[in-house]
């Protein structure tokens, strides 16, 4: 089930597309936050309510079978989770760690896999959604080779990805104050999350008629 905010005006019903937009790295400065902030932008100027957040702020556990047992969800995996349910759509940047996506992201999607309670739906939180990949890193791939394992994994849980997708080469020389140096590449980038939009627009009317 889509998650979807209406907005009345004099003539017609608007639906607002809910995306949620994050990166595989907490680091100070990351290259893939400020990556994912720019396609936020592009969704958020189309009319998407966008929600930023940063993974270093739901700090959990490596996922063990034995603690989850003894615990249940953590406490901001759970937290995690409910963000995903909450919105239609995800923005997804990656840094690459030895040629695939980072075990930061690969943790938080194996907490948020994990059903609550009996009767939960599997995968709950990535069924019926869509989500664009992107990734920066120093070197002349951009962390390229990390996006396909994450399409795999997204995929096989039920996301369905925007064929759509853009590795940032040569990181340190790329960005400018949240900015990418290159305004073509910028506006690749913005244009990546306003086609996120669009996508759960159409989505959202073929489903409503
Ligand atoms: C353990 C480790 C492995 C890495 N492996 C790769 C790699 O395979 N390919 C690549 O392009 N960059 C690699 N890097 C460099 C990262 O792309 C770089 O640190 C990048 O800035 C991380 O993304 P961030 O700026 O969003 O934190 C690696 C870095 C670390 C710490």
């Amino acid at each position: 089930m889509l998650y979807q905010f209406a907005l009345f005006t004099n003539t017609s019903l608007i639906i607002m597309s809910k995306i949620l937009a994050f990166s595989g790295s907490s680091r100070k400065g990351s290259f893939n936050q400020q990556l994912v902030r720019i396609a936020a932008r592009g969704a958020q100027v189309l009319g998407s309510e966008v929600t930023i957040i940063n993974l270093g702020n739901y700090p959990m556990p490596i996922f063990c079978q034995d603690y989850e047992n003894e615990h249940g969800m953590p406490a901001k995996a759970a937290e995690f989770k409910q963000l995903l349910l909450e919105n239609d759509g995800f923005l997804i940047a990656s840094p690459e760690y030895n040629s695939s996506f980072s075990a930061l992201l690969k943790n938080a999607l194996d907490w948020a896999s994990r059903a609550t309670t009996p009767d939960e739906i599997p995968l709950s939180a990535f069924q019926g959604k869509f989500a664009t990949l992107m990734a920066a890193s120093p070197g002349n791939l951009g962390g390229l080779r990390g996006l396909v394992s994450l399409r795999m994994l997204l995929g096989n849980m039920g996301v369905t990805l925007a064929p759509s997708q853009i590795a940032i080469a040569k990181a340190y020389a790329a960005f400018e104050q949240g900015k990418l140096v290159d305004e073509f590449k910028h506006h690749e980038v913005s244009e990546l999350g306003a086609n996120l939009h669009l996508l759960l627009e159409k989505f959202n009317d073929n489903s409503n008629n």
